[in-house]
């Protein structure tokens, strides 16, 4: 079932003009709010931007990608909280927000909904627009809208999975 999703999804890059009823929005939402994360920490504060003109003004700052402001919803996801290291290394709360942003985006197919992560912005230009403070750098943005398929997509590839999967030890 979740499988299913997930073979569904694709980056939705044309909506309807069609909002989404606020139930549904609030699923979509739960679904980040179980999402798992180090600790526990839970690190991020997501801004759900529905206002036409906000979505419009922020769509320079998103590397003009006008499919954006066609969206009903824009969710603006900032991390929350001080920041912790996985690995000794790697930004835990940035993959914390990707889960719950993954989350969302399977939530969303399974209610007939479309989602594009959106990782080209400028952040300072973006958050301002959010409200969010710097201390609350935005890390992904996404929409969620119905989409409109009278723009069929062409599935994007992916690599096998004998190139994905090594067992054992890292072969390259
Ligand atoms: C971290 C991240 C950033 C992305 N940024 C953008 C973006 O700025 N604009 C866009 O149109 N798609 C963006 N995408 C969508 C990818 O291009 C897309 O997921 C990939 O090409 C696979 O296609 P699919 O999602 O349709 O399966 C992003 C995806 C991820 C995970």
């Amino acid at each position: 079932m979740i499988l299913e999703a997930i073979e569904k999804r694709y980056s939705v890059r044309h909506y309807k003009d069609q909002p989404v009823e606020e139930d549904k929005l609030t699923e979509v939402l739960e679904a980040a709010r179980l999402a798992p994360s180090g600790h526990n920490f839970q690190p991020w504060k997501l801004v759900v931007v529905r206002d036409r003109a906000t979505i419009r003004s922020m769509v320079h700052a998103i590397g003009e990608q006008q499919f954006v402001e066609q969206a009903p919803v824009l969710i603006v996801a900032c991390m929350n909280g001080a920041g912790y290291h996985i690995g000794n290394r790697y930004d835990g709360a940035i993959i914390d927000i990707a889960i719950a942003i993954d989350h969302m985006t399977l939530q969303a197919v399974s209610m007939g909904l479309g989602t594009c992560w959106l990782g080209n912005y400028d952040g300072d230009e973006v958050g301002a627009l959010a409200g969010s403070p710097p201390e609350n750098p935005v890390v992904a943005l996404l929409t969620l809208g119905y989409p409109d398929e009278s723009h069929p997509h062409r599935p994007r590839p992916r690599k096998p999975l004998d190139e994905l999967v090594c067992w054992e030890k890292f072969t390259g």
